[in-house]
């Protein structure tokens, strides 16, 4: 009977979330793809443009990773079998890292089997000595941006850090990050900084150049100096002349960089780069590395296939269309009386809308046009500050968003929202 109440308390909980409108189980599932240049997705039999995916250089669909992947599964299997000390570590994993190390200029990376994985064993192993016997100080203050992802937010959790060990700085806010360090100087030996690259509710980046500056500024304050963390999921592949994204658009690095194959690389997984000691010490302390599978050799020989292809004139022309594509799009947006609701120079577009009934009923109007994109809501954004977070990709051809915004006009007319 016990049991029984509980699954009646989630069941309420359930209903809960449905009647507040956050609820995020009801998927629209893809079955398959179209031969259209920017392939759309079939659901129920009818086509669909996609606005809102991270597939920003279109590489899920490119024969290179397609061929790549079948290969490395032919030879060596659909999945890694084992963990990567067990049995589980592939030749292919190592050359996987070994190029997104020369990609990103670093001494060495580590694959983890997602993004979210990787900052948790990144944030969790840099701030907190894994056991008892460990040399490695305790001493440590953590400080991240207000907006920054949920996988950091986690990871801040999971070391269970005391209040004082915690501090936020105002979003994209150097100068909130500096009077921080100003204030704590002699009450910790180390400070781990961590934001996100490209923001992915708004496309807006921090800027890294201005967060290195306060950052070497105060190093010499604190005995351990001061690590900065940096994720950009959103920017590697994406943003860029070269697509390194943050990095490379804003000119400083940071001291462990973590990013995802699974957005512009158009594979699966993810990753952390930086300096060998640094790389070594998280393969023995990461959980999600240890205890948890690596990505499939297949996924890792397509990722390999995606950074090569980045790198050569055909990545270079890719990056040049996305850029072109964002231009034509916020044009476009402008033309028809639409309003950003920040300047973004990333393939992440936001449509300020404001209310968040109308957002969820233009979504739902654009997706009986036959096209899938999504809103982002309060308490995600202020509140009247609800917007269409529109995505980009390389493969979206200029008829694909002028039609694209021709639709979301005459919904937004019907619905009076412009
Ligand atoms: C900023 C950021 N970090 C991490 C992740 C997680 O990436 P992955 O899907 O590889 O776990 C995401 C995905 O949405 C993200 O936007």
């Amino acid at each position: 009977m016990s049991k029984a109440n509980f699954y009646h308390s989630l069941q309420k909980e359930l209903s809960r979330l449905d009647e507040s409108g956050t609820s995020k189980r009801n998927e629209h599932f893809i079955e398959d793809f179209n031969n259209d240049p920017s392939p759309k997705a079939m659901i129920g039999g009818k086509a669909y443009s996609i606005f809102n995916s991270n597939d920003y250089l279109g590489l899920r669909h490119h024969p290179n990773l397609k061929s790549a992947e079948h290969a490395a599964s032919q030879k060596l299997g659909t999945g890694p079998g084992a963990v990567r000390f067990i049995s589980g570590s592939f030749a292919v994993h190592r050359q996987l890292e070994k190029r997104l190390a020369r990609f990103h200029g670093r001494e060495d990376a580590i694959i983890y089997s997602s993004a979210f994985a990787a900052n948790l064993a990144v944030i969790f192993s840099l701030v907190r000595g894994q056991s008892k016997d460990s040399v490695i100080s305790n001493s440590v203050l953590v400080i991240s941006d207000e907006l920054n992802h949920r996988s950091i937010i986690d990871g801040v959790r999971l070391p269970n850090l005391g209040k004082e060990e915690k501090a936020i700085f105002k979003h994209l806010d150097a100068d909130s990050l500096e009077q921080i360090l100003k204030s704590q100087i002699g009450k910790f030996l180390r400070v781990v900084v961590i934001t996100d690259g490209v923001f992915s509710m708004l496309g807006e980046y921090q800027d890294l150049r201005k967060i290195r500056s306060v950052i070497d500024q105060y190093d010499q304050q604190y005995p351990e100096g001061i690590l900065l963390i940096v994720d950009d999921c959103h920017g590697v592949g994406a943003f860029g002349s070269t697509g390194r994204g943050c990095e490379e658009v804003s000119g400083a690095r940071a001291d462990v960089l973590v990013g995802t194959l699974g957005k512009g690389f158009g594979a699966d997984g993810g990753y952390a780069v930086g300096d060998q000691t640094v790389i070594d010490y998280l393969r023995e302390s990461s959980a999600t590395y240890i205890y948890s599978n690596s990505i499939a050799p297949g996924c890792a020989a397509a990722a390999q296939a995606a950074i090569d292809l980045l790198d050569s004139s055909e990545g270079a022309a890719l990056l040049q269309k996305l850029k072109m594509n964002i231009e034509a799009l916020k044009n476009q947006l402008k033309e028809k009386g639409f309003q950003l609701a920040a300047e973004s120079s990333h393939p992440i577009q936001p449509v300020l809308i404001g209310d968040s009934l109308q957002t969820k009923a233009l979504v739902k109007k654009m997706f009986e046009r036959g096209f899938l994109i999504s809103s982002i809501n309060y308490p995600v954004v202020p509140k009247g500050r609800d917007e269409i977070r529109v995505q980009l990709s390389a493969a979206h051809t200029l008829e694909d968003i002028t039609d694209f915004v021709n639709a979301l006009s005459e919904a937004a007319r019907e619905l009076e929202i412009i």
